[in-house]
């Protein structure tokens, strides 16, 4: 049952779609998946989860282990299967554990509530846009980092500092933790600009950049506007975006095994 933490120094880079690209190609394979949203903002929540939730993320912090794992878990909107999906939703006040401190002198909480998460294939933690305690205790968390950027200068910047927190997590609080990759999101086949950040992330990140890049396709934010699946949303926008995500699926699986 690997965890996978998708993270970045960076906003609206498509780590929340990444992670309901990849919990959809999941649901189409057969698999069960826990998407956990760490994100105060709560954008995965608002598509996954139930409109008044009982219990949250902030549980899981607050008194860490299989009860408040238990509580939080709901089942997902979608009802589309073959597999399921099931949400921790986020809650603003998240915010309150994201103060930041060194790495070093974190005490996983998150840990202990996760890793009563067996019966799942697969476990997503959607991360927020900061690279603070929150997403300290999701790379504590898990068995694999996975880094989402887009080819921009500010892009770049963000998954070059989410691969420091990488390493500083790995060394102070998770020996086990496996760098997953970057995945390189919203590229503009026309943009020249965009290519020689792809290429700049090459360089940086050599083979662990998880090919093929995803395009700036409107069908994410359709399905997204929808609520539903991109492998449901019947466009052919979205039937190339859904075949993406099932190659990024297999290759991540492979790689946290
Ligand atoms: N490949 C893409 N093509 C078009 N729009 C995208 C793509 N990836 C993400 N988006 C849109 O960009 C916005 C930010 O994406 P989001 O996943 O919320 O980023 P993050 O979680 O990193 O802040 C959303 O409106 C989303 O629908
Ligand atoms: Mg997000």
């Amino acid at each position: 049952m690997p965890i996978v933490s998708i993270c970045s120094h960076k906003g609206g880079v498509g780590k929340t779609s990444v992670v309901l690209g990849l919990a959809g190609a999941a649901m189409s394979r057969g698999l069960a998946t826990l998407v956990v949203d760490l994100d105060p903002q709560g954008n995965a929540s608002s598509i996954l989860g139930p409109e008044s939730p009982t219990a949250s993320a902030l549980d899981l912090f607050a008194r860490p282990g299989s009860k408040a794992l238990h509580d939080a878990v709901t089942a997902c909107s979608w009802e589309s299967g073959p597999g399921e999906v099931d949400v921790v939703v986020s809650d603003p006040m998240l915010i309150k554990y994201d103060a930041w401190k060194e790495i070093k002198s974190v005490t996983p909480r998150l840990a202990k509530s996760l890793e009563h998460s067996a019966g799942y294939d697969l476990v997503l933690i959607d991360c927020p846009p900061s690279l603070g305690t929150l997403a300290v205790e999701a790379l504590a968390a898990s068995h694999g980092a996975l880094i989402v950027t887009e080819p921009t200068y500010f892009g770049v910047q963000g998954a070059l500092r989410a691969a420091d927190t990488y390493e500083e997590v790995k060394k102070h609080l998770n020996r086990k933790l496996k760098d997953l990759g970057v995945i390189v999101n919203r590229s503009k086949s026309t943009a020249e600009e965009h290519d020689y950040r792809a290429r700049e992330l090459a360089r940086e990140f050599g083979k662990l950049v998880i090919k093929p890049i995803i395009p700036e396709r409107i069908a994410i934010q359709q399905a997204e506007g929808s609520a539903i699946a991109i492998q449901k949303y019947g466009s052919a926008g979205s039937r190339e975006v859904a075949h993406l995500f099932d190659t990024h699926l297999t290759k991540l699986l492979n790689r946290v095994r």
